[in-house]
């Protein structure tokens, strides 16, 4: 039996550590140790991982990885890859690593092997995708289908979103994607706007299809296909789901034949890779979909199979809870220099932020140390002009990842260099600052007025000694974005695994989502509401009086 968090060895001697380290400036470690950049990354594949850039030792990467020992991580790993039902909260195993398991090793859930249902759906999904992107399969009026369009929410939304965004240039000629997510209708409208009912196909992607703003969305793009479509058989056409729920599906009026399954031992953050997947197969390709899961499996093996020290997840995670229990980071910018991954921040809020924003251990104690922070971010060099003030100068601290190409899909003259210029400068910056010294010899060249030097010195002076990542891969292809996002989904597992708490389960997200539906009704009368506290009564009073239904 593990002991409390708190409590352990590992941790007692990292609280101490941090005591005898934390006057130490990054600045000076660099100086003192010409071999830090070597010491401090690590490299898989094409991707190079470059943590050096932390306010860490030997000592402390060796007391982190005690750590790692001493709650039993490696043990934990081999649990989940096994099928046991770690997510404790609702009895299921976390099993998204078979839905990449390449070399199509078995993998038992209540005795049954599960490779053979995830080879079967992928076989659909190629069979289906051969068929609308060779033409055979076609709309009612006989035209290819051209528009695909995504229905779905969180991890049936946010993927496939961000994947199909990432991966542009591998998309298939004359197919678009749209992604409707958010029940406020002007996502729709707007979509609506751009497609006709012929050439479109909709994906309603729900694991539960039960999810209001899927359900409403997809009835309305339904109702909107329908005024233009001969009769109801067209459906069957135009509409396909992805779900683990068969009889929702059928009930929504889907043929299941048309239905593209999934299993509960999938996590919705943890989906894109199953038949939610559907859009990025259709969208790219079979072929570079399968490409996405090869990325992903070699990073499942490099996670179950290298020794800690080397471990690039591992260490991300390690190097996180230092950042986070030790130094008190509560937010963490993510910041690709890359605009492909525009959306790669959301998706990365998703994942880390629903997986371990918790506040009791997996045993249901109140935990007594930080957990999961506020994930965050968007595209350099776009946050340099808008945010990155307060990273550098700012009272919070802020840990950032910074990931780029080396490689532009888009060469352009000097522009790839003179992005990557930005990212080397803002690391080296975020790490050096700029001394009181440095300052003033600056200000004294330029020949200011009396007393200037000393007002602007305060100013101008960047304490520097702020942590970040540093991720450098080739070119963002589909193999490579696989492995990316499976690197994060470990790390999350880590540091979820050392924190004692289910990644799992999200049942943070359900208060809001029981009141909403006790107070849909009270909007739909012209009754005055009181059943409330004075504020909520107050803002849908207010929202009736102007206006009447
Ligand atoms: O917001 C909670 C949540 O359950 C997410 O975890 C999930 O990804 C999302 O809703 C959508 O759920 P579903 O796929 O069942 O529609």
């Amino acid at each position: 039996m593990k002991s409390s968090l708190a409590q352990a060895h590992s941790w007692v001697s990292l609280l101490q550590h941090y005591d005898c380290i934390k006057k130490q400036h990054m600045r000076d470690l660099f100086v003192t140790d010409p071999k830090r950049f070597d010491k401090f990354s690590l490299i898989f594949s094409n991707i190079l991982f470059d943590f050096s850039k932390n306010r860490l030792t030997e000592e402390t990467l060796k007391l982190l990885l005690d750590l790692a020992h001493e709650r039993e991580l490696q043990q934990g790993i081999s649990r989940m890859f096994a099928g046991e039902p770690i997510n404790n909260t609702e009895n299921r195993p976390v099993l998204h690593v078979a839905l990449r398991n390449r070399a199509n090793r078995s993998i038992m859930v209540k005795g049954k092997d599960v490779m053979p249902q995830v080879n079967a759906v992928l076989e659909r999904m190629r069979k289906f995708c051969d068929k609308v992107h060779g033409g055979q399969w076609r709309g009612f009026s006989g035209e290819r289908l051209t528009d695909i369009v995504n229905i779905g929410i969180g991890g049936s939304d946010l993927g496939p979103a961000m994947v199909t965004e990432a991966l542009q240039p591998y998309a298939k000629s004359g197919f678009r994607v749209h992604f409707v997510s958010n029940v406020d209708g002007t996502q729709l409208a707007e979509t609506l706007k751009t497609i006709r009912p012929e050439t479109a196909l909709f994906v309603i992607s729900s694991k539960t299809f039960t999810t209001q703003e899927t359900l409403t969305n997809a009835h309305s793009a339904r109702n909107w296909f329908l005024r233009a479509a001969p009769d109801d058989k067209a459906i069957a056409k135009h509409f396909v789901a992805v779900s683990t729920n068969r009889s929702e599906v059928e009930r929504f009026g889907i043929d299941p034949c048309n239905m593209f399954e999934f299993w509960d031992w999938v996590g919705g953050r943890y989906s894109l890779w199953s038949a939610i997947g559907l859009s990025i197969a259709l969208y790219l390709g079979m072929e570079n979909f399968e490409q996405l899961l090869e990325g992903a499996y070699e990073m499942d093996n490099h996670f179950r199979e290298t020794p800690l020290r080397q471990n690039i997840p591992v260490i991300a995670a390690l190097v996180g809870i230092w950042n986070i229990n030790f130094l008190g980071a509560q937010s963490h910018a993510v910041l690709p220099y890359d605009q492909y991954l525009e959306r790669f921040p959301a998706y990365l809020q998703q994942l880390e932020m629903e997986s371990n924003g918790k506040h009791v251990t997996r045993g249901g104690a109140s935990v007594n140390y930080a957990t999961g922070n506020v994930i965050w971010g968007a595209p350099g060099t776009n946050g340099q002009h808008a945010f990155f003030q307060l990273l550098h100068q700012g009272t919070p601290l802020i840990t950032a990842d910074f990931l780029a190409p080396i490689e532009s899909h888009n060469p352009m003259g000097e522009h790839h260099q003179i992005l990557l210029s930005n990212f080397f400068a803002q690391t080296e910056a975020l790490m050096k600052g700029k001394s009181e010294a440095e300052v003033r010899t600056e200000l004294e060249k330029a020949n200011l007025a009396e007393g200037e030097v000393e007002l602007l010195i305060p100013h101008k002076l960047f304490e520097g000694n702020r942590p970040s990542n540093s991720f450098l891969f080739s070119k963002l292809t589909p193999w490579t974005l696989g492995a990316l996002i499976a690197f994060y989904e470990h790390k999350v597992f880590t540091q979820g695994l050392i924190w004692d708490i289910n990644s799992f389960d999200q049942w943070g997200v359900e208060l809001g989502k029981q009141l909403a539906k006790k107070i849909l009704p009270e909007l739909q009368d012209t009754e005055e509401v009181n059943s409330h506290d004075s504020s909520t009564n107050g803002l849908i009073n207010y929202y009736k009086y102007i206006h009447p239904s």
